[in-house]
C-alpha cells in the first residue's frame, strides 16, 4: 500500500509481467488486472458497453475536464464522438501536417546548445503543446493565452496524477473526494482561458473569418443523428481533453524516444540518416519507416497512458473466476507491452522487431498504446504522424547523448514521466 501511494509503476511485483490475470482484494472492493489478450479483447472490443469507464477514476479529472469525451459513457459519449471523429478522420490529418511541421521547426530554432545536460521532458512538452495550439486553434505557443494555458497545465500535471491509488484500491463510492485547493484553482484557470479561446473562435465562425483547423471543424459539425452542435460549455470540456490528452501524451513519448535514441547511438544514426532525406512533405512520410518503428518501439516500452480502468456492470467469469458487478478491471499497456509470454526479449529496445512476423504477431495481441475498440484514442493517427515528424526534425539537426550517471526512473504522473526528468546532452549535427 505504501508503494502504491508513492508510485503505481514501481509498486508492481515482477510476476505480473508473466501473469495472465491478478486479483487485488480490499474490504470494499475487488480489482482485476488483466493481461490475457482474449480478456482484453472482450473488455475493449467485443462488449465495451458492458465495461464502461469507472466514475471513480474520472473523479480526479472532473474539475478540469467536466463532461469531456474522455470521461463520459453511453449515449452522451456516442453523441460526442459523432461530432468529434470527423475532425480527426484520415483525410483531415493532411491539413494538420503544416502545424506539426511548424511547431517542430520552432522547437529546433528554440534549442539552445550548451555543454551542460538539458532537461528533455520540458523541451518535449513545449514542442508538443505548440503542436496542439497550432493544429487546434491556429495559434503558436507564443500567443499570450496559449502561454498561460501551457503554464497552468504544467502546474496541473504535477499536482494531479491520472492514475492513483484509486485505480487499484478505491474506497467505497460514498467516500468524499478531496482535491488539493491549488489543483482546483488551476483547473478553473485553465477552463477560463480555454473558454476565452473558444468564444473568440465562435465569434470568428459567426463572421465567416475562422481558419480551417480542428476547432472550427468540431464547432461547425452537427451531430448527424440529432442535428445539434456542441454548446460553448461542451466545447470547452472537449478542448480541455484535447490539450491534456494531446500534449501530455505526445510529450512523454517524444522525451522517452529521445532518451532511447541517446542510449542506442546506432539507431540514432539510422534515424538521423533517414531524416536527412525527408523533404518535409506529407506525401513523403512513408520515407521515414525507421523513425516510425523507433516511435512505435518507444510507445511499447514507455506507453504514455500506462493503464486503463473499466468497471464491470454485471457478473462475469474471467479465467474461471467469478467477478462481481462493480469490480474494477485494469488493462495495463505497461504490463502487456513488457509481458514475458507475449513478446520476445520484452525489455530490449529493438525497433527492428516491427518488421518481423513475430513482432507483428505480438503487436496484434499485446500492443495497446492507444487502447483499442470503439474507445480507441481519437488522436492515434495524428500522434503517430506527430511523433515521427518531430523525431525526424530533431534528429536531423541535433545529436543526443546520455549523461553517464543519470538513469531516469519512470513514474505515472498524468502520463508516464521520469521521476527527476530526463537529462541529455544536445549538440549540433550541422558542422
Ligand atoms: C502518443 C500520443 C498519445 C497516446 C499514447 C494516447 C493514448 C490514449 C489512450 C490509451 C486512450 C484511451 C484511454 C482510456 O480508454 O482510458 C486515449 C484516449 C483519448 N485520446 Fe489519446 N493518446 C495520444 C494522443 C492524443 C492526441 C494527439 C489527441 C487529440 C488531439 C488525443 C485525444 C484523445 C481523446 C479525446 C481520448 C478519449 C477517447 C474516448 O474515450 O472516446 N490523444 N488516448
Amino acid at each position: 500500500m505504501r508503494l502504491f501511494r508513492r508510485d503505481i509503476l514501481s509498486a508492481q511485483p515482477a510476476k505480473l509481467y508473466g501473469a495472465w490475470m491478478a486479483e487485488f482484494r480490499t474490504p470494499f472492493f475487488r480489482s482485476y488486472l488483466v493481461n490475457d489478450p482474449a480478456l482484453v479483447r472482450l473488455v475493449l472490443q467485443d462488449r465495451p458497453q458492458d465495461f464502461p469507464k469507472s466514475d471513480r477514476i474520472g473523479a480526479g479529472l472532473r474539475p478540469l475536464l467536466g463532461e469531456s469525451v474522455f470521461l463520459t459513457n453511453g449515449e452522451v459519449w456516442k453523441r460526442q464522438r459523432r461530432i468529434i471523429d470527423p475532425a480527426f478522420a484520415g483525410g483531415r490529418l493532411r491539413d494538420t501536417f503544416a502545424g506539426i511541421m511548424a511547431a517542430g521547426q520552432a522547437g529546433v530554432d528554440r534549442m539552445s546548445l550548451e555543454d551542460a545536460p538539458q532537461e528533455i521532458e520540458a523541451i518535449a512538452s513545449h514542442i508538443a503543446a505548440d503542436v496542439i495550439f497550432r493544429t487546434l486553434f491556429s495559434i503558436p505557443i507564443e500567443d499570450k493565452t496559449a502561454t498561460q494555458v501551457f503554464d497552468a497545465f504544467q502546474r496541473y500535471q504535477r499536482s494531479q496524477p491520472i492514475l492513483n491509488l484509486a485505480a487499484f484500491v478505491p474506497g467505497p463510492k460514498w467516500m468524499p473526494r478531496f482535491f488539493r485547493k491549488d489543483t482546483r484553482r488551476t483547473a478553473q484557470t485553465i477552463r477560463r482561458l480555454i473558454t476565452e479561446l473558444t468564444q473568440q473562435r465562435l465569434d470568428l465562425i459567426a463572421k465567416g473569418q475562422a481558419p480551417d483547423d480542428i476547432a472550427t471543424k468540431i464547432l461547425t459539425t452537427r451531430d448527424p443523428v440529432t442535428g445539434a452542435s456542441f454548446s460553448l460549455k461542451e466545447m470547452v470540456d472537449q478542448v480541455a481533453i484535447f490539450f491534456l490528452a494531446g500534449h501530455e501524451t505526445s510529450a512523454s513519448a517524444l522525451a522517452w524516444a529521445l532518451y532511447l535514441l541517446a542510449r542506442y547511438p546506432d539507431w540514432q544514426d539510422r534515424v538521423a540518416a533517414e531524416a536527412q532525406g525527408f523533404d518535409g512533405h506529407f506525401a513523403s512520410l512513408s520515407r521515414l519507416p525507421v523513425t516510425r518503428d523507433v516511435f512505435r518501439e518507444t510507445l511499447r516500452l514507455y506507453p504514455p497512458v500506462p493503464m486503463m480502468v473499466r468497471e464491470t456492470t454485471k457478473s462475469e467469469v474471467f479465467r474461471k473466476r467469478c467477478v462481481r458487478p462493480g469490480a474494477q478491471v485494469v488493462i495495463s499497456a505497461w504490463h502487456m507491452h513488457r509481458h514475458t509470454r507475449l513478446w520476445a526479449d520484452p525489455d530490449q529496445f529493438d525497433p527492428a522487431r516491427w518488421q518481423t512476423s513475430a513482432g507483428k504477431k505480438s503487436a496484434q495481441d499485446a500492443y495497446l498504446p492507444f487502447s483499442a475498440g470503439e474507445r480507441v484514442c481519437i488522436g492515434a493517427g495524428f500522434a503517430m504522424i506527430e511523433g515521427t515528424v518531430l523525431l525526424a526534425q530533431l534528429l536531423r539537426a541535433f545529436r543526443f547523448e546520455p549523461c553517464e550517471s543519470f538513469v531516469p526512473v519512470p513514474v505515472a504522473h498524468l502520463t508516464v514521466r521520469s521521476y527527476s526528468g530526463i537529462l541529455l546532452r544536445i549538440s549540433s549535427r550541422v558542422s
